[in-house]
């Protein structure tokens, strides 16, 4: 049986929370994850309570497949799904991918729209519902847990997907999903959706209903939570609402809605919501997608008070103008945490309380590293701990390592960058001039590590803390062959971090081109 409908057999009022940030999240252009920091975000995930994590499309690639294959042998609580086309090699696929996982499930889905059934699929609906049983009836065979889809099923005749719903009952799918393919429902009409299902589809008591709303009009939330109040009881959604196009329904919007107004919306669910502000900051910093300041939840605003009425109310009583604690979603106040003369024990011991064991070789580095910048930086919190560490792990198996950089900048130029890099172990250098120091740094390391079929699509500066000391995260993109490959780097330099993004991206992009064709892409001797 699958586990999410027997947890909703026990109690009517608990909501399954499927997340989807690997898989719709992960195939929207630029959110590209390599194997790492997929199941990075896997554990993560896990952590944060989510009931289902749809890890990603393993027929898709060899890439996807070995993705979701590690997650489900490395997830210890969530059910791990795999997605699949209502195609006999795709289920087969997905099969074997999830096989590991403690608890799996399969989710198949096929359009029922006219409109994708006459232009897309080429088939009758006659064939779509034949398909639909076939297809959940394979899935079954490698496991309880099948979902099925409607791909456009807000488009979709409501006689036809009744049809469809109660055929894929009948084959054995526990979870039916309903989604919004294209953004295109309202709540009031999607809530009546949900509802007329309930009511028409005659073995409707032996499955789920799910909502999978799309954000092109900006509804995917309020859609999802109509959804759940007209008997909808699993919500698909992803963190930091990323997705096709507009997105998905934002996972901690939903989370944090059902905790906030459980007055009117009396739901249940495990998720552990001080876990969210971490999740949504490594998404942020994996795929390059940062948060606008004023989104919901997760945005740098969102807790912030500024007009003199709100702090004047906020200092008198914190409910005036606060709904939610920021504590609630795990925002705390930086914590001054190292200084100049902590030990290297120290040292350890707090990259532990964060969540880091670093080897001996890493952990010397990074100490090294904080040295340097303890030097720099008068006070050194915890995020530039982090930062500094995630920055550090991405360089210990690195074909091609920052060594050093000189630059000319400011007014009178010519810029330039006089850059050297430990390419394979050997040490080269090179002076590059450009329109400014970023260029002629990007120019060094292209001339050092020729890679002409690559561009660069994204190149943005943060701040990891407050004050002009603060160190700076740099976020590249790279793209070759319609990949992309994001890099990210830290320091107290803006212009070494930008370097060190850049070579963190072009290392990803060597090590796909070697695992394309370990032929002709040997290392950086390209
Ligand atoms: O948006 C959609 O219809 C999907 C399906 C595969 C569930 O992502
Ligand atoms: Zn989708």
């Amino acid at each position: 049986m699958s586990r999410a409908f027997d947890l909703v057999q026990q109690d009517p009022n608990r909501v399954i929370i499927f997340d989807t940030t690997l898989r719709d999240g992960e195939q929207s252009p630029g959110c590209a994850m390599n194997l790492e920091e997929k199941l990075k975000m896997a554990v993560m995930l896990d952590d944060l309570g989510v009931d289902v994590i749809e890890a990603g499309f393993p027929v898709a690639s060899a890439g996807d497949f070995e993705a979701v294959h590690e997650i489900a042998k490395t997830v210890k609580n969530a059910t791990v799904c795999g997605l699949s086309r209502a195609v006999k090699g795709d289920i087969e696929a997905a099969g074997a991918a999830i096989k590991p996982a403690e608890s799996k499930r399969i989710h198949t889905f096929i359009s029922t729209s006219p409109l994708h059934m006459k232009h897309k699929l080429k088939m009758s609906p006659d064939e779509v519902l034949e398909t639909v049983t076939k297809s959940v009836r394979l899935a079954r065979s490698f496991t309880d847990d099948v979902e099925w889809s409607a791909e456009d099923a807000t488009r979709t005749e409501d006689d036809f997907l009744c049809q469809c719903v109660e055929a894929a009952i009948k084959a054995g799918a526990q979870v039916i999903n309903i989604p919004d393919t294209v953004g295109y429902t309202v709540p009031q009409e999607y809530g009546a959706q949900i509802a007329m299902l309930l009511a028409r589809v005659p073995n409707i008591n032996q499955a789920i209903l799910s909502t999978h709303c799309h954000n092109d009009l900006g509804l995917g939330v309020a859609n999802s939570l109509t959804g759940l109040a007209n008997g909808a009881r699993q919500i698909e959604c992803t963190v930091n609402g990323i997705g096709e196009r507009a997105g998905n329904a934002a996972l901690e919007e939903i989370v944090m809605a059902l905790r906030t107004r459980q007055d009117i919306m009396p739901y249940t669910n495990d998720i552990e919501t001080t876990q969210i502000s971490k999740i949504s900051k490594m998404l942020s910093t994996i795929t390059g997608f940062s948060v606008q300041p004023n989104k919901a939840i997760v945005g740098a605003n969102a807790f912030a008070h500024a007009s003199g009425i709100h702090q004047d109310g906020m200092l008198k009583h914190a409910q005036t103008y606060e709904i939610m604690t920021p504590e609630s979603v795990g925002l705390t106040e930086s914590n001054l945490v190292m200084a100049k003369h902590s030990g290297r024990a120290a040292f350890r011991s707090k990259l532990k309380e964060l969540g880091f064991e670093l080897g001996d070789n890493a952990l010397n580095d990074a100490f090294a590293r904080f040295k340097d910048l303890a030097d720099r930086k008068k006070e050194i919190f915890e995020e530039d701990l982090v930062a500094l560490v995630e920055d550090e792990s991405h360089y210990e198996h690195e074909a091609i390592k920052f060594v050093s950089l000189q630059v000319q900048a400011g007014t009178s130029g010519p810029q330039s960058a006089d850059l050297c890099l430990s390419l394979d172990g050997e040490e080269q250098c090179v002076k590059v001039e450009g329109n400014g120091p970023v260029d002629a740094i990007f120019k060094a390391i292209r001339e050092l590590v020729p890679h002409k079929d690559a561009h660069l699509q994204l190149y943005q500066v943060h701040a990891v803390t407050g004050g002009t000391d603060a160190q700076a995260e740099v976020t590249v993109r790279l793209v070759e062959d319609e990949k992309t490959f994001n890099g990210q780097g830290a320091d107290a330099d803006t212009l070494v971090a930008s370097a060190r993004a850049y070579l963190h991206a072009l290392n990803k992009l060597l090590a796909k081109r070697e695992s394309v064709n370990p032929q002709t892409a040997v290392g950086v001797t390209l």
